[in-house]
């Protein structure tokens, strides 16, 4: 009989995670349920991943909403725990670091089920970040550590997980991304929003920055002054609304809407001359497309974004944000070889080591071995 997974979305960069999950389950034959822990619940912060995405309907919603962290928390845990113990399961696969991921994962450590996690070993080092607190406690937790990239592998020997329980495997973002770009190209949603040849996008939602209304003033108008011929969409999440009241009196060339759907934002992005963000996986999607980003952030828990990738850390300092701004509006984009395993088959690994029997210790890719932050050379399948 095959395995019973529950697969773990809550938030919106959850669902392009899953997404490939799912379909590489199912490839193989295995149909796991899809848990929505209902902490992203607006039509454009959720329900429109599910559409273009094709993710098959939650099998359970928790409807949790939002709240203060412990609130957040604690609804899905006590939401999962009480529908786990009757759903028979092997096995929860969680992704990321929102509150979703570390909830269901300390909840299912508690009642004896195994947790896959995937997007593991990633690290800003900084607790203040509260998805550093959930990257921590989901990672100490799960038995399976899906990690993206070598510096993943690194950080993790490094706190102290058994070398067996980690599998390099990459990144499940680029699997979403090279499944959807056909089809995100054919929307034309540059010619339909009137963009220009040459624009600029805009995301913001981390706390450090949009919780403070006067720093996310002074960042979108040094953003705006560098040529005010640029216009930036700037597509606001709902954490970041409230605080726009007075920030946009003097940036005039920035264009607010409401969240995108997944299509619309990644051919923005590939179009864009330019991304500012703090947004995790924009870093990442900017690096896979080629397109110049800045982050305005003091860290990165995504380093190789800036070690292989098109990504510049700018912090909260508004002369390198304006010329970081300035020098991707006027150079050439840069050509960069591709990421190992940022390939678009980081799901079917992830699975082929979900599925295996025997299992699978601590995969590393051949050839990788030497650079995933290991000391000796990596096992592979079957050993
Ligand atoms: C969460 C994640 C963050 C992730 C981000 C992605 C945590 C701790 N944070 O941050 O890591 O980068 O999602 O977008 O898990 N709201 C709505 N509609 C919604 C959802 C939220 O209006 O559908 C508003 C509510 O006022 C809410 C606020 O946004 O209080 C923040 O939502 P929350 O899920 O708590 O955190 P995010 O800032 O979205
Ligand atoms: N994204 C989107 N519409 C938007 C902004 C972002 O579809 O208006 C996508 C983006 O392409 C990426 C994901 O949302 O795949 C990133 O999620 P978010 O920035 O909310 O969270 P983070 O990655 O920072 O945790």
């Amino acid at each position: 009989m095959s395995k019973r997974f529950a697969v773990i979305a809550g938030a919106r960069p959850n669902f392009m995670k899953v997404a490939p999950i799912l379909r590489a389950f199912t490839a193989r034959g295995v149909q796991p349920l899809l848990v929505h822990t209902g902490q992203h619940y607006d039509a454009k912060m959720s329900g429109s991943f599910f559409e273009v995405l094709g993710l098959p309907a939650a099998d359970v919603n928790f409807n949790v909403g939002s709240g203060t962290h412990a609130r957040q928390t604690a609804a899905v845990m006590i939401a999962f725990e009480e529908w786990a113990e009757s759903q028979a399961l092997d096995a929860v696969v969680v992704v990321g670091d929102v509150n979703s991921t570390m909830a269901c994962a300390i909840a299912a450590a508690k009642i004896g089920l195994p947790i896959a996690h995937v997007e593991a070993g990633l690290r800003a080092f900084d607790r203040a970040m509260p998805e550093e607190v959930n990257r921590i406690v989901t990672d100490s937790l799960s038995t399976w550590l899906f990690a993206p990239s070598a510096d993943g592998c690194a950080n993790l020997v490094a706190e102290g997980a058994e070398p067996a329980r980690i599998h390099l495997v990459g990144n499940v973002m680029a699997d979403s991304l090279f499944a959807s770009l056909d089809r995100a190209r054919g929307r034309r949603p540059a010619e339909s929003l009137q963009l220009p040849a040459r624009f600029g996008l805009i995301t913001l939602h981390r706390p450090a920055l949009v919780d403070d209304p006067d720093r996310l003033a002074m960042v979108l108008q040094a953003i705006a002054g560098v040529d005010p011929d640029v216009p930036f969409l700037f597509p606001v999440h709902p954490r970041t609304r409230a605080n726009l009241r007075d920030a946009l009196l003097d940036a005039p060339n920035i264009r607010l809407t409401d969240p995108l759907d997944y299509l619309d934002f990644i051919a923005l992005e590939e179009l864009a001359a330019v991304v500012v963000t703090d947004s995790g996986g924009v870093q990442e999607e900017t690096t896979l497309l080629g397109t110049p980003c800045v982050t305005v952030r003091e860290n990165t828990e995504r380093p190789i974004t800036l070690t292989h990738g098109t990504n510049t850390l700018v912090g909260f300092d508004l002369e390198r944000l304006r010329s970081a701004v300035s020098l991707a509006l006027t150079s050439s984009r840069p050509s960069l070889p591709a990421i190992p395993l940022w390939d678009g088959g980081a799901a079917e690994r992830i699975v082929d080591v979900l599925l295996a029997d025997p299992p699978v210790v601590r995969f590393i890719p051949p050839g990788l071995s030497g650079a995933a932050g290991f000391d000796g050379p990596g096992a592979r399948y079957g050993t």
